[in-house]
């Protein structure tokens, strides 16, 4: 990747805005997206899918587009499988209203979701008494196959696990879960929001049913998801919201369903996010997925190797920075996650997350207050992961364990 170019395509980096290691929350956005979001409100500010006129036409084309692209960039070769949701929670929530799960049935999460994977099955479970069982992690946080095994069997119905852990940055084998889901009788539900910024995603090759993603990971715009599905899995599931858009005819007493997409699609929808969807994955392609899988390596190595000497430094997750996706998550003795992210913003204008990350189960179990957590992408260049590492050494120096021993 030539570096330089790429950096310059990214607004707030031109302006020297500071070094962003919070890309697991929110990315940076470059131009392309950005243009690509305005263009539609300069010039085509209309609906798609219903009225006939020019400016119109041009929406449903691009949405038809971006549908397309989407297909194509995940491979596989069927755009009416991707549903435009306003984020991965919709998504996933989309799954779990609709897929007709009732009471006596079980599904699998593990101990390590993010609240968006865990909480719309914590309620289903209290309203329609489902049934939840978890696959425990390993020590270090990684996915145990052995404890997945052990809790799969012919009550459980759907299986709904992260790709990436967005504490840990551990990666589960989906691949591997799928067969063993299948082989039960279960379907297969991805919360890809963390992985697929990362990694070249082959979705057919995967045999995954259901895979959600979160746009604004992956360098498009804030509230803007997808919702990927087989289509006889989408077929099959009911829509969370219904309305204008998602009927193909409705009478005073009776409604014909849509096929998908446009039965998920209730409403007008966020075209500009659409447009700037489309954009942010044609640049991720340009980007080549493979090449910013190595680069996000590179710096995850770099991380550990030049916060060694950092003291009072632990880190959570495992200690290959090859087993993590673009996430370091860690706690300096004697400060709080929140101090180390204000403190670093305030002095070294670094921007870091700071919390439980919405992964409350996993620092509550572990009894762990929160983390703090930089988070990189391929923007990021290894003179940033030096500075971010002289500055904690410089904060735990000053703050850390020295106040404490
Ligand atoms: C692993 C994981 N799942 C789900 C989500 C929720 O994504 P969204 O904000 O797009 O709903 C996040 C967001 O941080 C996440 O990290």
């Amino acid at each position: 990747m030539d570096m330089a170019a790429l950096r310059n395509d990214f607004p707030t980096i031109r302006k020297g805005e500071g070094i962003y290691l919070d890309s697991a929350c929110q990315s940076l956005r470059p131009d392309k997206v950005i243009k690509a979001m305005t263009e539609y409100y300069e010039e085509f500010p209309s609906c798609g899918g219903r009225s006939v006129h020019g400016m119109s036409s041009k929406v449903s084309l691009i949405t038809d587009e971006a549908r397309e692209t989407a297909a194509g960039f995940f491979g596989t070769d069927d755009p009416d499988c991707y549903i435009f949701t306003k984020n991965c929670t919709e998504a996933i929530n989309t799954v779990a209203k609709g897929f007709g799960l009732r009471k006596g049935d079980a599904v699998v999460t593990t101990d390590t979701e993010h609240n968006s994977n865990h909480v719309p099955w914590l309620l289903l479970s209290e309203e329609s008494g489902v049934r939840r069982k978890y696959s425990r992690s390993k020590d270090n946080g990684e996915f145990d196959i052995e404890s997945f095994k052990s809790i799969i069997g012919k009550d459980v119905r759907l299986v709904s696990v992260h790709h990436a852990s967005n504490v840990t940055g551990c990666v589960v084998p989906i691949k591997e879960v799928a067969e063993i889901a299948h082989d039960a009788g279960a379907k297969v539900l991805i919360d890809g929001s963390q992985a697929a910024p990362h990694m070249k995603l082959d979705l057919k090759k995967a045999d995954v049913d259901f895979y959600t993603m979160s746009m604004h990971k992956m360098l498009g715009p804030s509230g803007m998801g997808i919702l990927y599905g087989k289509r006889e899995c989408l077929d099959d599931l009911k829509p969370l919201t219904a309305g204008g858009g998602t009927v193909g005819l409705a009478t005073y007493d009776s409604v014909d369903l849509a096929p998908i997409p446009d039965k998920f699609e209730a409403g007008l929808q966020n075209y500009s996010g659409i447009a700037g969807t489309k954009a942010a994955l044609e640049y991720l392609a340009d980007a080549d997925m493979d090449e910013i899988r190595k680069h996000d390596r590179m710096l995850m190595r770099s991380i550990f190797k030049n916060t060694e000497d950092v003291k009072g430094l632990t880190i959570i997750g495992p200690d290959d920075p090859d087993k993590r996706c673009g996430i370091f998550s860690f706690n300096i003795r004697g400060l709080s996650p929140h101090d180390i992210a204000m403190m670093l913003d305030k002095t070294d204008n670094i921007m870091i997350r700071s919390g439980m990350h919405c992964a409350h189960p996993f620092f509550h179990s572990r009894g762990i207050e929160g983390s703090a957590r930089a988070s990189v992408y391929l923007y990021n260049e290894e003179k940033e992961i030096e500075r971010f590492a002289a500055a904690l050494e410089k904060l735990s120096d000053a703050f850390g364990i020295e106040l404490y021993i």
